[in-house]
């Protein structure tokens, strides 16, 4: 390498490296903040029903709360197999009137927000009930607190936005993963950019759910797949954050332990309830664990994954998952270590094992699990003159939102991502990742 390469390399290092101090203090002030905030903000709990009554339990509530006309909030495919009739019919059977708006789309937009908002105000509805995955409830939850705050479904976008409560909402989830019936915030798409707002506010926490395994006994297992490790995500993530306490550890270390044991049963049978029932509760304990403990870059980079090539969710986290175990493999030995344990990974043969040892193992079940469940690590698209935008979009969201255990540079998410596209290069032509769902 000749001097002057060298001389303009080590000015770009030290450019770097003095960004990377920068961001560092900025991220960890802000997830100092974040855990103070975390401690003294009460976060309200949804009412859970589980089981194959679950619905019928929820309806009974939300009559019991005085609701006269509810909207029910869908897509044109639940709707289309009549999934919501576990719903309608028992609201018919007790004389409640109510309005579906099946214009639910994956990563649902601002346009399809306010035309949900626009639906329920002209129905005269007083109550919503949201049926589908993720991208249903969240955008259930805006068209809500908009209802309930007489405003734009934009407005609420940021922090602690609303003045007045949501309308009354309940949920209905009919995949196990983004635990969105237990959180507090949600997610619309940028009409033009793609690009995902968030809303937070304890406000938007739903009042009840109802967890019926019956209704996700259809999901395909590559669904089933995706949205599973979206859980285990949320737990590792949670678990591995410097926000985690007492209360999220109980819930990410439940929801860990029964995406370990009973993904891959939901996965092989679909119609296995026990599973389902079991993921349907790990989802809602996930959600439970990262709505005060945080997430991570996991998360951070699978979002951008998510709107620059269009993958699922799940499907990115499970992708980027495995590099981000390995990078707080150091930082987090002792609380993987922990989590082994407590999650009942270990045998006998293992009482001896160091928390190194136990990290690695607990990574290498990680991995293992992925693989079962046929997740094929390929992201379609990737190109390397997006990864400047992509690093620098994942940074911010870390040190906007998360506490993690190791920050690193720019150039270590670009590096990440670079492996995940030659990984992808790699692969046989007829691999491919699932699309959004
Ligand atoms: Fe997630």
């Amino acid at each position: 390498m000749s001097l002057t390469k060298k001389i303009n390399r080590s000015k770009l290092m030290s450019t770097e490296t003095l960004h990377h101090a920068s961001y560092l203090a900025i991220a960890k002030t802000r997830a100092k903040a974040l855990k103070a905030f975390s401690l003294v903000m009460p976060i309200p709990r949804p009412m859970l029903f589980v089981g194959e009554t679950a619905c019928d339990e929820l309806c009974d509530m939300l009559i019991n709360e005085g609701a006269t006309k509810v909207f029910i909030v869908t897509d044109a495919v639940l709707n289309k197999l009549g999934v919501p009739a576990k719903v309608t019919d028992y609201l018919e059977k007790n004389n409640i009137s109510y309005h579906i708006f099946e214009g639910i789309t994956p990563d649902p937009t601002f346009t399809v927000v306010e035309e949900g908002l626009q639906q329920s105000i002209d129905a005269g509805c007083d109550a919503v009930i949201a049926i589908g995955g993720g991208s249903v409830i969240d955008a259930a939850k805006m068209m809500a607190m908009a209802q309930g705050n007489n405003c734009q479904p934009k407005q609420l976008i940021g922090l602690f936005k609303a003045k007045k409560s949501s309308l009354p909402l309940y949920c209905v989830p009919t995949t196990a993963g983004t635990g969105s019936e237990a959180t507090l915030g949600a997610v619309v798409s940028n009409d033009r950019t793609h690009q995902k707002e968030l809303s937070i506010d304890p406000k938007m926490v739903p009042l009840a759910a109802a967890i019926d395994p019956t209704i996700m006994q259809g999901m395909p297992a590559h669904i089933t797949a995706d949205t599973g490790v979206d859980v285990l995500t949320h737990a590792l993530e949670a678990w591995m954050s410097a926000n985690a306490n007492a209360e999220t550890d109980y819930y990410a270390a439940s929801a860990a332990k029964t995406v370990m044991q009973y993904l891959p049963r939901a996965y092989a049978d679909g119609s296995d309830l026990k599973a389902r029932e079991e993921m349907g509760v790990a989802a809602h304990y996930g959600g439970i664990a990262f709505n005060k403990a945080g997430l991570g870059y996991v998360h951070a980079i699978a979002h951008q994954l998510g709107a620059y090539y269009g993958i699922a969710h799940g499907r990115a986290n499970a992708i980027v998952l495995p590099y981000i175990l390995d990078l707080n493999r150091e930082a987090s030995e002792k609380r993987l270590a922990k989590l082994a344990k407590k999650i009942n990974l270990v045998d006998r043969n293992q009482v001896n094992s160091s928390d190194g040892e136990l990290a690695d193992y607990l990574i290498a079940k990680v991995r293992e699990l992925l693989e079962t469940v046929g997740i094929d690590p390929v992201v379609k698209g990737m190109q390397q003159s997006d990864f400047e935008a992509i690093a620098k979009a994942a940074a911010k969201e870390v040190s906007d939102t998360y506490a993690v255990p190791t920050y690193m540079p720019a150039s270590g998410i670009k590096d990440i991502l670079m492996r995940i596209k030659t990984a992808s290069d790699e692969r046989p032509n007829d691999s491919s990742a699932t699309k959004a769902v």
